[in-house]
Formats: structure tokens, sequence, C-alpha cells
């Protein structure tokens, strides 16, 4: 069983597919253990408090320095059980000692084909304007594990959407998106299931024959 904690800071359509796919059945493993957001008023808190989910809001801002943020962001995701994490919009770095805690077991959800189309000022509406101005052809989205290095870890999943002639950054962001809803709930379940192995949530049992 994973025990999830969600990171958003947006509207939470992400979650929302996570929560749909638990609620179907079709994602079996996952325990949502709270949400955390940066901002107050993201609809992904929204959708947690709805449905009865510990929704966190923690930021910076309300600490003196950064250490004294990481102790409380960690003791948070201690205090409701996580043991996993799985980003789905969270515009904020997250901090190297939550990375390193969490080595291997914090997730992403990106709208591009990793490892193109990543890394700094690659968020959002840019994603889908720096591949149109490329001129590619196929797009898409990618869950991978987080590490120091911003869109670099190894990669979970990932799956294509065409490029169309006519799409703008808007319409290729729409068609993406749904491909997102699909892929991080699917990845959760690989993770949940042992399915995915080293280095993401176990180590492969690999009997040595004696000689
Ligand atoms: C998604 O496009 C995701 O790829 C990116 O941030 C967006 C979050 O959207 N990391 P939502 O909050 O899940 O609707």
């Amino acid at each position: 069983m994973l025990n999830v904690a969600v990171l958003g800071s947006g509207r939470g359509s992400n979650f929302q597919a996570i929560l749909n796919a638990i609620d179907a059945g079709t994602l079996q493993g996952v325990r949502i253990a709270l949400v955390l957001s940066n901002n107050s008023g993201a609809g992904i808190l929204n959708i947690a408090r709805s449905r009865g989910l510990p929704a966190v809001h923690m930021s910076e801002k309300q600490f003196h320095n950064e250490p004294s943020f990481v102790d409380a962001f960690l003791a948070t995701l201690h205090r409701h059980g996580a043991d996993f994490v799985a980003l789905a919009g969270y515009m904020k770095r997250v901090p190297p000692r939550v990375i390193a805690t969490f080595r291997n077991r914090i997730v992403n959800i990106h709208p591009a084909l990793l490892p193109k189309f990543g890394g700094k000022g690659m968020y959002g509406i840019h994603v889908h304007e720096a591949v149109l101005a490329a001129g590619e052809k196929v797009s898409g989205a990618t869950v991978h594990i987080v590490d120091e290095e911003y869109d670099r870890g190894p990669i979970v999943l990932q799956r294509q959407v065409a490029v169309r002639p006519d799409d703008t950054p808007e319409t290729l962001a729409a068609r993406v998106l749904q491909v997102e809803h699909q892929i991080y709930p699917e990845a959760l379940g690989l993770l949940a299931d042992g399915r995915m192995i080293s280095p993401y949530t176990q180590q492969p049992n690999i009997e040595q024959e004696s000689t």
C-alpha cells in the first residue's frame, strides 16, 4: 500500500483523476494520506476537503527560514503517515532534504515527452508553446521520479499524443491533459503493485546460484 501525499498548487485535475481511478477500482493499493498546497486558494485543496481528506496549506512564507519550513513540511508528511509523494501541478521546488528523505518515492507528471521540453521555465502553457515552435509532430505526458535535477529523474510511464497542424498551445494542452489523467493513475498503480522494480520502490530479489 502506498500512502500518498499529493502536492499541488492549482486546480487539481490530475488529483481528481487519481481519486476517480481509486473510486472505480482501477487504481488499487493507493491511499491518499493528505493533500498539501503552497496556495491556500488552490482547487486541489477544495477537492480534498470535499472528500474529507486532510488538506494542508503550507508555504515557505509562513516560516522564518528554509530549514524550519522543511522541518514542518516533513513533520506534516510523517504525521499523516505518508510514505510516498505525488506532485500534481506543484509549482514550487521540492526542497533537497525532502527529496533525500523520500528518495525514489516522489513522482511528478510533466506535460511533454521528457527529456524533451523539460527543465527550467518549462511549465504550464510554455511547454506547449515550445513544442509547437519546434514543429514537433508528437507530444505527450511523462510520469517520472523526482530527483535533484528538474524533470530529469527516471521515467516511469510516458504516452504520446499527436500534434495537429491547427493546434494552438491551448488545444494541445487539453489533449495532453487527457493523457495525463490516464497515465498518472496507471503509473501509481504500477508503483503500488511493485511492478516497477529498483530503484523505484523495492530492490529486485536476485537469487545467486551456487556454483
Ligand atoms: C498539469 O498539466 C501537469 O502536467 C503539470 O501541472 C498541471 C497540473 O494540472 N505539472 P492540474 O492541477 O492537475 O489540473
